[in-house]
């Protein structure tokens, strides 16, 4: 990195996947207003981690960006399915009910029956800052309606009925022990320093 790069004030450096409780995760995000070359790379390396991980979906705040947007593919291979990029997304006109199992990148190993209604109306914007308006069923309404809540700091261990919390109640301990433990030793920033990033990535963006 050169100087200009490192005095730029939207520079967005290295994405890295972050775990529940990181406090990216349980802040809501804010509308983008700039969409950039710095944005768009950030976009191309979400869809990177996602494959890697092997991952369908991704909100920007799963790589600490505090940013609106989410990236979709419900294939889960890079040259498989469509890629979808949703910025600012909007969901409307909620039908129907379905129980399908969830898990999430943030919560490895958690997996859940989640309720939500089966079918929502997107309306989003492109990465080109084209807007977008989809009606969506099966599972790519599933995974929109999840990478929604994540843009908001919810988690689908939020939507869980009282029996199905409790049992995962544990599991959400066990998550803030190792990841308090990593930033007691040093091995994360103290969440003085995560949420002081935060608030700079949405001063040169939103
Ligand atoms: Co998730």
């Amino acid at each position: 990195m050169n100087p200009a790069a490192a005095s730029d004030p939207s520079t967005i450096g290295p994405l890295t996947l972050v775990e529940y409780p990181h406090p990216a995760l349980l802040r809501r995000t804010r509308p983008v207003t700039r969409l950039d070359a710095g944005l768009r790379e950030a976009v191309a390396r979400m869809f990177d981690i996602m494959y890697e991980s092997q991952g369908i979906g991704l909100a920007a705040n799963q790589v600490a960006l505090p940013y609106r947007l989410f990236v979709v593919n419900c294939a889960g291979r890079r040259g498989d399915g469509e890629e979808h990029v949703f910025i600012n997304p909007m969901l409307s006109r909620p039908r129907g009910t379905a129980v399908q199992e969830e898990g999430c990148l943030s919560l490895p190993g958690v997996r859940m029956d989640v309720r939500r209604p089966q079918k929502i109306v997107v309306d989003a914007f492109s990465l080109e800052g084209e807007p977008i308006r989809m009606d969506l069923d099966g599972l790519l309404s599933r995974v929109v309606q999840h990478e929604f809540d994540h843009l908001e700091g919810r988690l689908f261990t939020d939507r869980l009925p009282e029996a199905a919390a409790l049992e995962v109640r544990r599991d959400l301990d066990t998550f803030r022990e190792v990841f308090f433990g990593r930033q007691s030793r040093g091995e994360l920033p103290g969440n003085v320093a995560i949420l002081a990033e935060l608030d700079r990535l949405e001063a040169a963006r939103c």
